[in-house]
């Protein structure tokens, strides 16, 4: 099955709840929750403090995803704020492994990311202990970017990987996400995309999404 997983960064910050509902309406599976700290990454967000006020109003699954450096520091604030799943970026942190494991020691599902530079053999050897892995498909810090074509030959290289260690693994794009580009998303084997200007900025988010589903369909996983 097919996630979709509309990212808020795209949404009109002075309407946030009706845009949820518009999300939640059209069918997504997920709400994509991109958080930056200006030194990570060079752009600032929004933290813990928004998705608190914001899970009030929505069942939809949160898919927090941490662009920001020492995410340990603050993954418990957002595990609070009612993150389902705690992304951090493994470009941001020491030891991976340590950071995965202290995550999941808050009971809570960990993914780990990789930016456009970082290549899938980085990521590897968390195949089997992760519960998500995210390949970025523009540099992380800004939306509205054009998909790198290039990253997907890692989400192929984790895929086949997945499925040769018999391991059902959830494979998460994110960044410049459409509907005339997702059925190469499929193809490479990711299963969850987050879009987030091709659904916030069109008054047709369902139409979007029917044709996103209707990619993962037409366009599986080609090994
Ligand atoms: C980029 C973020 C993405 C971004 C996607 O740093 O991680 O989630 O919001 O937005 P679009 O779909 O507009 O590229
Ligand atoms: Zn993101």
């Amino acid at each position: 099955m097919l996630y979709i997983a509309p990212s808020l960064l795209a949404a009109d910050y002075a309407d946030l709840r009706n845009e949820i509902a518009r999300m939640e309406d059209a069918g997504a599976n997920y709400l994509h929750l991109d958080v930056m700290d200006g030194h990570f990454v060079p752009n600032i967000s929004f933290g813990p403090g928004l998705i608190t006020s914001i899970r009030k109003h929505t069942n939809l699954f949160f898919d927090v995803h941490l662009m920001i450096s020492e995410p340990l520091r603050y993954a418990e604030a957002f595990v609070k704020a009612g993150a389902d799943i705690i992304t951090f970026h493994y470009e941001s942190v020491a030891d991976p492994l340590a950071t995965i494991k202290a995550i999941k020691a808050m009971e809570i599902p960990c993914g780990i990311a990789i930016s456009p530079k970082t290549p899938a053999e980085a990521v590897m050897p968390f195949v089997g202990v992760v519960d998500m892995i995210l390949v970025m498909t523009v540099e992380p810090g800004f939306g509205g970017q054009s998909l790198i074509p290039e990253t997907l030959d890692k989400v192929r290289a984790l895929r086949r990987q997945a499925i040769k260690m018999g391991i059902d693994l959830n494979i998460e794009v994110d960044g410049g996400i459409n509907e005339d580009n997702a059925s190469y998303c499929t193809e490479a084997g990711a299963n969850i995309l987050v879009a987030g200007s091709s659904l916030f900025k069109t008054k047709r988010p369902r139409g979007v999404m029917q044709k996103m589903r209707d990619a993962a369909r037409e366009h599986p996983f080609l090994g």
